[in-house]
């Protein structure tokens, strides 16, 4: 296992460009599970969870070629059903195949998946909706036995606005007899993807991106070409990075208007922002200013940012509050942090950040792909060279961050490990 060691202390300036978003990129593949043929995928980072996805689509049955970043998924021949434990424990978001199975073959087995590293996440409201459409489930050996002889059209509501029951449903739903509605679904800019390529196959779906959506089933689907929007929570690592570091750097790709709360904080924070159709720059001169938020769903403050804006907030010049409201326990990585000199006390889902004049290299892990990067943020600023194990969750969620953050004048090199992983 690899570890990444970074000496602290060098600002950052240049050009980074954000890739493919990883959490739409994982549902376009999975959708096109869909349509019989050739599904082209343009902007597929190369990351491990969707080498996973491709590994998930593959065991279906589905033929699958990379020629760089552009992904034909072929789906003759994919007549597969089962998922099994071993690429659903490594990636949850396996259980995104769900609907489009069940759309194509109206059954599925996926294996459940087990806890992870922020808290247990539940798949209680993606069940419910497709019992609503008429599945029935049954658990078997581990497995999640599916079938839903007849697939029909209901009305959901969704406790949460949750973003992977959202698409899930909206996957089965598009091949559904009738109409579904979707009422209190979740908003992000990766649904408004997912659907926009769904309509491109021929679905018929309004008001993706607002609370409510409105499915229209129909038969049979196109193979389409289609391109993965930019990774907003990619870029906004990068702009929490240069803010820790300090320095100026633009992140070209980054769309602004999937960002707006989050570059608000950063600005409230002390940064200068300016954005265009061509990215998002990003400057700051200063130890920040101390700041409070709460993670939401989108548009709120997006919880996948929650932990590196925890890193920056370390160093700020007074108290910080944070409360999040998304995941039940994703604070596991506060230690780590207070290893390296932070003064953070929580308290449930709150969070109060003392800052403090500067971190100390310490080792750390990595906990899952988002604290993995706040550990990296928090090294950037540190004094001393930190050791960062557990590398493999950061791979999961950034291409080549490390060679990324070097090119910004980052000091910063991957390491084989020494050590067994640890999780
Ligand atoms: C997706 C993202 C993840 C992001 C999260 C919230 C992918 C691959 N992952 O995860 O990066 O952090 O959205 O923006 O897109 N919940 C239930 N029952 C359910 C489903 C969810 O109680 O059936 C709860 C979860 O435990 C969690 C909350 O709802 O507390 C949010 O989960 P959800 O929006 O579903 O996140 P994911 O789709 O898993």
């Amino acid at each position: 296992m690899d570890r990444l060691i970074v000496t602290g202390g060098r600002r950052l300036s240049g050009t980074v460009r954000v890739n493919g978003a990883k959490n739409s990129a994982l549902k376009l593949m999975a959708a096109a599970l869909l349509a019989e043929g050739e599904t082209v995928i343009e902007n597929v980072p190369h990351i491990a969870d969707c080498l996973t996805m491709a590994e998930v689509l593959e065991g279906l049955g589905a033929g699958l070629s990379w020629d760089g970043t552009t992904l034909t998924v072929s789906t003759q021949g994919a007549h597969g059903v089962e998922t099994p434990y071993e690429l659903v424990s490594q990636m949850r978001a396996s259980i995104v195949v769900l609907g489009p199975l069940l759309a194509r073959h109206r059954r599925a087995m996926v294996a459940m998946p087990g806890g992870c590293n922020i808290g247990s996440r539940k798949i209680d409201l993606h069940l419910k909706g497709f019992e609503r459409m008429g599945a029935h489930f049954s658990y078997e050996h581990g497995f999640l036995n599916a079938t839903a002889p007849s697939l029909r059209g209901a009305m959901i509501s969704l406790d949460f606005p949750s973003v992977g029951a959202t698409e899930n449903i909206l996957m089965a739903a598009v091949a559904a007899s009738g109409t579904t509605v979707i009422e209190n679904a979740a908003r992000e800019p990766e649904i408004q993807d997912l659907a926009a390529m769904l309509v491109q196959m021929g679905a018929k779906i309004d008001g993706a991106g607002t609370t409510t959506i409105e499915i229209h089933g129909v038969d049979g689907f196109l193979p389409v070409r289609h391109r993965v929007i930019p990774d907003r929570i990619e870029a906004g690592t990068f702009a929490v990075a240069a803010c820790a570091a300090g320095g100026a750097i633009s992140i070209e790709s980054a769309r602004a208007e999937h960002m707006d709360l989050v570059l608000d904080k950063l600005v409230e924070a002390g940064a200068g922002i300016t954005g265009d159709d061509r990215g998002v720059r990003v400057a700051m001169a200063e130890r920040p200013n101390p700041i409070d938020f709460v993670t939401l769903p989108y548009p709120g403050f997006p919880t996948d940012l929650q932990p590196q804006m925890m890193a920056l907030l370390s160093t700020a010049r007074g108290t910080s509050i944070l409360t999040e409201n998304v995941f039940e326990s994703r604070f596991m990585f506060v230690d780590e942090l207070n290893r390296m000199g932070a003064d953070i006390r929580t308290e449930g889902h709150h969070a109060v950040i003392r800052g403090v004049e500067r971190l100390s290299a310490a080792p750390v892990r990595a906990l899952d792909i988002r604290a993995g990067a706040a550990m990296v943020i928090a090294a950037l600023t540190a004094d001393g060279a930190t050791e960062i194990s557990n590398i493999h969750h950061v791979d999961r969620g950034y291409e080549d961050l490390e060679g990324r953050l070097a090119s910004l004048g980052a000091e910063i090199r991957r390491e084989p490990s020494p050590w067994p992983a640890a999780h």
